[in-house]
């Protein structure tokens, strides 16, 4: 039996804000059981609904040497959909009303964190094959463990791996501030030779790609692009160097979770078969909850996302008056993020209310909703390391329109009307014009060729981007390691 000790900031349902738990919280499900014991460990923040923080026991606990500091540290557990979850209790470290806060704060949070991670495992009595960790969060755990822990019996010939769910965040702070906090030794931090330093600064994220034994991240295509300078946001030339140890694996999504014939959020459930009443169900049904306009003679466009300039949200706010003032269209938006992208949307709301709908409030039920009720799914991203909601969406027969980078250049085909092929429509270059354009044509095949627009919704809820065929390949790079 393979034992893999998943450690990240987020897993889904005790705590999420990005794509990055659903992964943490999916993933380990859907390894098989009778090859691996696959448990997780997360902070447990203040910030966890209440209900979810009443289901942890409490284990023992334990103190982390941070540097001159000595820090407590709790350990909590309990067993959910038949993994076993720990959690690192610290009510200094982890209070607040959300995961993340200033990344000076987040850096010392974090190296506690990871630390702790590595103490509680003798208390926990689980000695790990492989460390699967995930992001810049966990960066510091192969760091500290090649540096400070391979000299003790109990460490010797653990593994680590390390997943990039997002090259853009980095967890970088002054060098002098990471050396005093981590206390890991001086010369990781020498500028030009550290292997902690990047560009003048601490770097948590080189550290996890340097000191990993392999390093994943979540597309094919996003592992070719952050080889780019255009991709790399900096790291390029390192992720070059490590290329014959860079693997992209698919994400994939929880089939049961979303599901069109049992999700209890729906109006009405649908298979393939009864997908067009089914749908226009859905979609009368979520009209009215937005108070929109109930008509089924419109094209309904959804988006649920994080708001921040990765998702292309500078292209919508640029088309979105065009599109509003001449369209027969209706916009769902569910998402929070930056303050001035829900501004704009609420500007837009307030300017069109039979035409776009905005909640900033994010809700799951929503989201299912949405997905199960919208015609296509607008996802414009800047750039994209896999992206789940297309996803999601296509598994409702909800049509994609992506821009062709990372994940979504993977998971979405583009209309071939000539061969009647393809799962969604998308455009090349970051370009408002080329979104209107996508957009336009996405529209004139659901007026004008509504049989060839069924077809194609039918063929997205034919895709299996269940976890199935990723967790093998997860698996295969277990295997590897070992
Ligand atoms: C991050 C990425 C997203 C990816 C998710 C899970 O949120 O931005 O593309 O799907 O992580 O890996």
């Amino acid at each position: 039996m393979t034992k893999i000790l998943f450690a990240a900031s987020e897993a889904v349902p005790f705590v999420k804000t990005g794509g990055l738990a659903d992964v943490v919280g999916s993933l380990p499900k859907y390894l098989d059981k009778d090859e691996y014991d696959v448990r997780v460990i997360v902070p447990k923040y203040a910030c966890m609904e209440e209900n979810l923080k009443k289901m942890l026991r409490f284990h023992s606990h334990f103190y982390v040497s941070l540097g001159w500091r000595r820090q407590y540290a709790g350990i909590l557990t309990v067993q959910y959909e038949n993994i076993i979850y720990y959690f690192i209790d610290n009510e200094y470290y982890f209070a607040g009303d959300k995961p993340y806060n200033n990344i000076y704060e987040d850096v010392e949070k974090f190296a506690f964190f990871s630390r702790a991670v590595l103490d509680a495992l003798p208390l926990i009595n689980f000695q790990p094959d492989i460390i699967h960790c995930h992001d810049w969060q966990t960066g510091l755990i192969p760091v500290y463990l090649k540096n400070l822990y391979q000299s003790k019996t109990f460490y010797q010939g653990i593994k680590t791996i390390f997943s990039i769910h997002n090259m853009k965040f980095q967890g970088r702070w002054m060098l002098n501030a990471v050396m005093d906090i981590t206390g890991l030794p001086k010369e990781l931090f020498q500028p030009g030779t550290g292997a902690l330093e990047s560009y003048g600064e601490a770097n948590y994220l080189k550290g996890g790609i340097l000191y990993s034994d392999i390093v994943t991240t979540v597309s094919p295509t996003y592992a070719e692009e952050i080889k780019t300078p255009a991709g790399g946001e900096g790291l390029d030339g390192l992720m070059r160097m490590k290329q014959d140890r860079l693997y992209g694996i698919l994400n994939g999504i929880d089939y049961e979770l979303y599901n069109p014939k049992t999700d209890s959020h729906m109006a009405k459930h649908f298979d393939r078969l009864d997908f067009v009443p089914g749908k226009k169900a859905n979609k009368l049904a979520l009209q009215d909850i937005l108070h929109l306009p109930k008509r089924d003679d419109v094209f309904l466009v959804s988006i649920v996302s994080r708001l921040t300039n990765q998702k292309g949200f500078d292209l919508v706010a640029y088309d979105l008056e065009e599109i509003l003032s001449k369209d027969p269209i209706q916009f769902a938006v569910l998402g929070t993020g930056e303050e001035k992208y829900e501004k704009m949307f609420r500007y837009f709301a307030g300017k069109y209310p039979e035409k776009i709908a905005v909640s900033t409030n994010y809700s799951e039920a929503l989201a299912h909703k949405i997905y199960a009720s919208s015609d296509a799914f607008l996802m414009p991203s800047l750039f994209e390391p896999c992206g789940l909601s297309q996803l999601m969406s296509m598994r409702y027969g909800t049509i994609p329109m992506v821009r062709e980078t990372g994940g979504l250049k993977d998971t979405v085909e583009a209309y071939n009307e000539y061969e009647d092929t393809g799962n969604g429509f998308s455009f090349c270059n970051f370009n408002a014009q080329e979104m209107l354009d996508m957009l336009h044509y996405a529209m004139h095949v659901y007026f004008e060729h509504r049989e060839r627009w069924n077809e194609m919704a039918v063929r997205c809820m034919e895709m299996d981007y269940s976890w199935g065929n990723s967790a093998a390949e997860y698996g295969k790079i277990y295997k590897r390691l070992l």
